[in-house]
């Protein structure tokens, strides 16, 4: 079985006292046999801060990096940094970084295998875009964006989760319905048993994101192949967040 992850992808939002006391919420609303995994992904900035005063199950992730473990890379910081600071987890491949910032896939491998090296687990985002949807080549779309993992070792996709974020529901208020959002995560899970296994496919975990909230979390996370979500505006306040939280059986 998969396990359960809810994550909180918080991206350049919120002021340093203000992901203080997001945090000091969270801890105090989840509940000390929440068997969910539950991630923060704050602004790469307040990650030392937030590690310092995060004394629960909450792990905290870090929303990117560059895929050189030192050196001359102005700006830049490495999975290996990271996991010194006590990240246990990183985002690939979300679709933000794909179109604002012209990451390839080629980039995104390099990226993939440098969170392995630095034993960070990863979350790697996959999603069509509007027009993609409506032309119907989205299932092909999603397809493509996971050959990145075909060479990858069984144990290597140990450290790996898949987030579905079909880009026409990120941040829109549209979220995919939950037949929409099963439809694909059924896809995307024969896609992992024909190119690894079935035993493999199943410990995956599937995390839908795409405004996620409150009000359709238990909806989506009820569908057989939905393992948990990566949620965006949601996840930036504390009593929607733990809603989203509790929605997970
Ligand atoms: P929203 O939940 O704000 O739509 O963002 C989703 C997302 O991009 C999470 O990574």
């Amino acid at each position: 079985m998969a396990n359960k992850i809810i994550a909180a992808n918080w991206k350049m939002n919120l002021m340093r006292d203000e992901a203080v006391s997001l945090l000091e919420g969270l801890k105090n609303g989840i509940p000390e046999n929440e068997k969910a995994d539950i991630v923060i992904f704050p602004p790469s900035i307040y990650i030392s801060d937030l590690i310092s005063i995060n004394d629960s199950q909450i792990e905290v992730g870090a929303q990117n990096f560059y895929f050189e473990n030192k050196g001359a890379f102005t700006g830049e910081v490495s999975a290996i940094q990271l996991k010194d600071m006590g990240c246990t987890h990183v985002l690939i491949g979300h679709s933000e970084r794909r179109e604002l910032f012209d990451e390839s896939n080629e980039l995104l491998f390099k990226k993939i295998k440098s969170a392995l090296h630095a034993n960070i687990k990863i979350i790697y985002c996959c999603g069509e875009s509007l027009q993609e949807r409506e032309d119907g080549s989205h299932l092909m779309k999603i397809q493509s964006q996971l050959e990145i993992l075909n060479s990858l070792t069984n144990n290597e996709l140990n450290s790996i989760s898949i987030a579905y974020e079909p880009i026409w529901a990120i941040g829109t208020g549209l979220t995919a319905t939950p037949l929409q959002a099963e439809e694909m995560h059924a896809f995307i899970r024969r896609v992992l048993i024909d190119t690894f296994s079935k035993e493999l496919a199943s410990e995956i975990s599937i995390l839908y994101g795409g405004s996620c909230n409150e009000n359709n979390a238990n909806e989506l996370f009820n569908c057989p192949n939905i393992d948990g979500g990566l949620i965006g505006g949601a996840s930036l306040k504390v009593d929607s967040f733990l809603k989203i939280v509790d929605s997970i059986k």
